[in-house]
């Protein structure tokens, strides 16, 4: 099995939660790799791999900001080749906001739009992450990828 983590992180938070993830698919036994939005192109990103995971925070006051890096990512998805392809969505964000984890709705509904499953329920973190809640989830994930092979 073969997985991609791609994270937009300003302060770092939702690129710790990626790292988490990460370390209980490759526990699990999945090839692993995680990338910084910053970093990557959406060209072909949903391709080669059985399960993406898409992770970022949230900004704005009064609408809804996907992270800095992530945008340009989130503004050419239907370049990623998503239409079929299994994925997930995570990210970190506060319920102090109107638009609490605004981000992971946003590409929840971008992917959806594009075609691709959604395996799990998506990660909203609220607040500073806990690892012990992140890879709860992580091995939720795991667990549904298995029954939906
Ligand atoms: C100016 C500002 C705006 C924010 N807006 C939102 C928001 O609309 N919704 C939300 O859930 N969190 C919001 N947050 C909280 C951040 O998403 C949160 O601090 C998150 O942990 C940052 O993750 P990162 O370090 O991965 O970028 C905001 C934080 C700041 C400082």
């Amino acid at each position: 099995m073969k997985t991609r983590v791609v994270y937009g992180s300003s302060t770092g938070n939702t690129e710790t939660v990626a790292h988490w993830i990460a370390g209980v698919l490759r526990k699990g036994g999945a090839d692993t790799e995680v990338l910084d939005a910053a970093k990557t192109r959406p060209e072909g990103l949903a391709e080669g791999v059985d399960l993406l995971l898409l992770g970022s925070s949230t900004w704005g006051e009064d609408e809804i900001e996907l992270q800095d890096d992530f945008v340009p990512l989130f503004e050419r998805l239907e370049l990623a080749g998503l239409r079929g392809a299994r994925v997930a969505v995570f990210g970190c964000g506060s319920s102090e906001y109107a638009f609490f984890c605004g981000a992971v709705d946003a590409i929840e509904s971008r992917v959806g739009e594009l075609g691709a499953r959604l395996v799990h329920e998506s990660l909203r973190v609220d607040g500073d992450p806990v690892q012990g809640e992140v890879e709860a989830w992580a091995e939720a994930l795991l667990g549904a990828f298995q029954e939906d092979c």
